[in-house]
């Protein structure tokens, strides 16, 4: 079976996409472990409720030590990690430990609206800024550079004069929770390789 380990930081709902996936048969995966970058986000409520393992890992506490930390949780346990609105940088051995074996989702059309303190409400406020008509979400691979791994998969959203963040963001979920799974789900059946820094999915296994 396919383990996976979430990591998130806010409202779970990514996490829930991946949950709701599994219930209804679309994704077959286990989540072996939810971990929280701190107390009392709705994430780790989530898990609680399906009966999955939770642990929180703080900067707080761990400071420097965080990534080893989560390393040390994650290590030999399961396939992928996969960061669903998590808001701490993964550093360190477990880049190398688990190369193109961590992804993330992003609210936008990467490389546009990405990077350092680019999160949350912060990236539709500067789509709807910009003047852009089209804004999305990506899944991508992580590593060193923040937001700035192997794209693997991309949905476009419009973006509407009167939009607001909060109305932008709602429409961008909403492909987000499609998109995380199927990530997941091509990882897991091996339909992707990653050749000169760009993912490539193969429809079958073509290898
Ligand atoms: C999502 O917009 C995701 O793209 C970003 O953080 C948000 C997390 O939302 N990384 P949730 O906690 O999964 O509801």
């Amino acid at each position: 079976m396919f383990k996976v380990a979430v990591l998130a930081s806010g409202g779970g709902t990514n996490l829930q996409s991946i949950i709701d996936s599994i219930d209804s048969g679309k994704l077959n995966c286990k989540i072996e472990m939810v971990i929280g970058s701190k107390e009392g986000i709705f994430a780790l409520e989530r898990a609680k409720l399906k009966g999955i393992k939770t642990y929180i890992i703080s900067k707080k506490e761990y400071g420097d030590k965080t990534s080893d930390k989560i390393l040390e949780l994650t290590k030999g346990k399961v396939d992928l990690i996969v960061l669903a609105g998590y808001l701490s940088i993964l550093e360190g051995d477990i880049l190398k430990e688990f190369k193109d074996r961590i992804i993330n989702i992003h609210p936008s059309l990467i490389p546009s609206f990405c990077g350092p303190r680019m999160y949350g409400l912060k990236v539709h406020e500067a789509v709807i800024n910009s003047g852009v008509k089209y804004t999305g979400c990506t899944v991508h691979f992580v590593n060193e550079e923040v937001d700035r791994g192997a794209i693997l998969l991309q949905e476009v959203v419009p973006v509407y004069y009167e939009d607001t963040k909060e109305i932008l963001q709602k429409r961008v979920l909403e492909k987000e929770h499609i998109l995380l799974p199927k990530a997941i789900d091509l990882i897991s059946k091996d339909q992707v390789e990653i050749i000169n820094g760009k993912a490539r999915i193969n429809t079958i296994n073509n290898k």
